[in-house]
């Protein structure tokens, strides 16, 4: 019954989620990161020399020597490998010195070399949405055993002793530490989901789509990343023509990526859509005092009638549909839909402007990426404008389109720095230990914006 209610869960979560948006390749480069820094951040050397410096239980003493001690455990030399389909098997290579005295009154040393080896195998926490790693199946290895011991006491008992050393007392000293430095890898992924701030404007939360994915040469994590309002209204990521999304070749063995898709950039920006609005300021100084109705009067007569003497041109635009990202290889655009209306400013100052004429427009923006303390940044500049419309008019009828050349000035002065002040506010981006994102190669591909990681 209860897995009937499970799998009645699950397909009902299936159906509510969307296509992922975001993929994750974890190289083995960020993998190795970090079972070195857990292994540090653990301490698990010197917990393990402190552990095998205590008498073990079940280590059988040698005959004729006595004060047996653990001593000098070397430092680990870990190697890391991808299992397709489970996770990450783990190889800890260390050595340790075992003296004591020998009934003659001499030093006995027994330097042993040995592999740990466990599989940490890769699953989706359940009930955290995070992946975690658990070990399973740790064995210790002999590599090498030498010996300061007179030739003639050496097979016999040294054998027994490493026998029981071996098999009884190293897997418990040895196979917790496995344990130990996967607690501190797990540890560092527990923000991996937690909703990250756009300034104000909402949030984004890298939540998995599916358990992650292990192959030859890397792990993958699906996100269907979840973009909030702050009012808690969640945007839609809609895949681009249900294109299934792909990391391009070519990328170094070992290495780490990030892929945004179009349709997640689209939904992030979305949280913008009102904050792109632009108010009627005062005129500018400099340039934009430069726009005044004479340039409509060449267009249109009737602004020539109404204002002889020119005035300067304020604007207030609106952005009336959800902004859109496209992307092709080599560029990236930013689909804007809204109204243009403009005004003749009043003299003197202070008086509220006149309205001239309102027009629908649909225009794009070229974007260029950047990532900047971790966080992807946009920036913008005017590439078309793809269509006007006339809406109402105070001064008459006119052909829209003649002023095409115009608007793309207009907006280009005006407007795309409004759009560019209210994208500093920078996109959050999967809290990936160990990744640098300010370092990241980025590539345009289709449909996607890929960033090539690079480590701290
Ligand atoms: C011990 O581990 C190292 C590194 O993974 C490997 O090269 C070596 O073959 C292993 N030795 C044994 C005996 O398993």
């Amino acid at each position: 019954m209860r897995q009937v209610l499970w799998v009645a869960l699950c397909s009902l979560l299936a159906g509510v989620q969307a296509e992922p948006g975001v993929l994750l390749r974890l190289g083995m480069d960020v993998m190795n990161h970090e079972v070195q820094s857990a292994m540090d951040e653990s301490h698990i050397l010197e917990q393990l020399a402190a552990e095998a410096g205590k008498p073990q239980p079940g280590m059988k003493p040698i005959k004729g020597i006595s004060n047996m001690k653990v001593k000098d455990v070397q430092l680990p030399v870990i190697t890391l490998k991808f299992v397709p389909g489970v996770g990450i098997s783990q190889c800890v290579s260390t050595g340790m010195t075992i003296t004591g005295k020998s009934f003659m009154g001499g030093n006995m040393e027994i330097i042993i070399v040995l592999n740990i080896t466990a599989t940490n195998r890769l699953a989706w926490g359940e009930e955290t949405g995070l992946p975690v790693f658990s070990s399973e199946g740790c064995e210790i290895t002999l590599v090498s055993v030498k010996t300061n011991l007179p030739s003639n006491m050496l097979p016999k008992m040294v054998k027994k002793f490493l026998d029981s050393t071996l098999h009884k007392v190293l897997p418990n000293l040895l196979c917790p530490a496995i344990d130990a430095v996967l607690v501190y890898v797990n540890r560092n992924w527990e923000h991996l989901n937690d909703p990250m701030p756009v300034g104000q404007l909402g949030t984004i939360r890298y939540a998995l789509a599916a358990p992650p994915t292990t192959t030859v040469s890397f792990i993958q994590v699906d996100f269907s990343p979840v973009v909030q309002q702050p009012a808690g209204k969640t945007i839609k990521v809609t895949a681009v023509d249900g294109e299934a999304l792909e990391f391009p070749e070519g990328y170094a063995e070992g290495s780490s990526q990030l892929l945004l898709s179009a349709a997640f950039l689209t939904a992030e920006l979305a949280l913008l859509q009102e904050s792109l609005a632009m108010n009627i300021r005062e005129p500018m100084v400099g340039e934009l005092l430069l726009q005044t109705t004479e340039i409509l009067a060449s267009f249109i007569p009737k602004v020539a009638e109404a204002y002889p003497k020119p005035r300067p041109i304020v604007a207030q635009v609106k952005i009336n549909k959800p902004p859109k990202v496209t992307i092709k290889a080599g560029s990236s655009l930013l689909h804007l839909h809204g109204t243009l209306e403009l005004f003749a400013a009043q003299r003197p100052r202070g008086q509220p402007p006149t309205f001239l004429f309102l027009l629908e427009i649909h225009f794009n923006l070229r974007i260029q990426y950047s990532v900047h303390e971790n966080q992807l940044q946009m920036a913008t500049s005017l590439n078309r404008v793809l269509s006007l419309t006339g809406g109402a008019s105070s001064v008459g009828n006119f052909n829209e389109e003649e002023l095409t050349g115009f608007v793309a000035d207009y907006l280009q002065a005006a407007y795309v720095p409004v759009v560019n002040d209210v994208l500093l506010v920078g996109f959050p981006l999967p809290d990936v230990p160990a990744v640098n994102y300010d370092l990241a190669e980025l590539d345009i591909v289709e449909n996607a914006l890929v960033l090539d990681l690079k480590l701290d």
